[in-house]
């Protein structure tokens, strides 16, 4: 099995890791601020980004590697809204890029389940950018009128 492909599966790992402990803290200040609903929003992609760093390490282990438990950076704190969506848009479209050139190298390295993988995080993580960007959308078009709307 190819030492490549592990490493890979460990820096995506590092990604997830940064991400569910940013959506977290975002997810703990949204609702210190009472924006209940976009809290809820953002624990739920926490707790899909657990899901994906514990498919990575399965695959990982599988692989007789072994996952890190390293985030590859540090979680941004009291940041506003839209930095927060700004700071996730660029956590989802750092990881689509990776793993889809991650997908590719699995390919090459001839590993159909590793590739399988990142082709299905791949998806999710397409979703939570969308989710995001809506969300920016919506708050830069209708500013404080659709803030009132996050409540709850
Ligand atoms: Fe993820
Ligand atoms: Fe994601």
């Amino acid at each position: 099995m190819s030492q490549k492909v592990i490493t890979l599966l460990n820096e995506a790992r590092s990604r997830e890791l940064t991400a569910i402990s940013q959506y977290m803290l975002q997810h703990y200040e949204l609702e210190d601020q009472d924006f209940g609903k976009l809290a809820k929003k953002l624990k739920e992609v926490g707790i899909q980004e657990m899901k994906h760093a514990e498919a990575l390490a399965e695959r990982i282990l599988f692989l007789k590697g072994e996952p890190t438990s390293k985030p590859d950076a540090v979680a941004k704190k009291g940041q506003t809204i839209l930095e927060m969506l700004q700071t996730d848009i660029g956590l989802e479209t750092q990881a689509i890029k990776m793993y889809n050139e991650a997908a590719a190298v699995c390919a090459a390295e001839k590993d159909q389940i590793s590739k399988q993988l990142f082709e299905k995080l791949l998806g999710e993580e397409e979703g939570h950018l969308n989710d995001f960007e809506n969300v920016k959308g919506h708050l830069e078009k209708m500013g404080d009128s659709y803030l009132a709307t996050l409540a709850g």
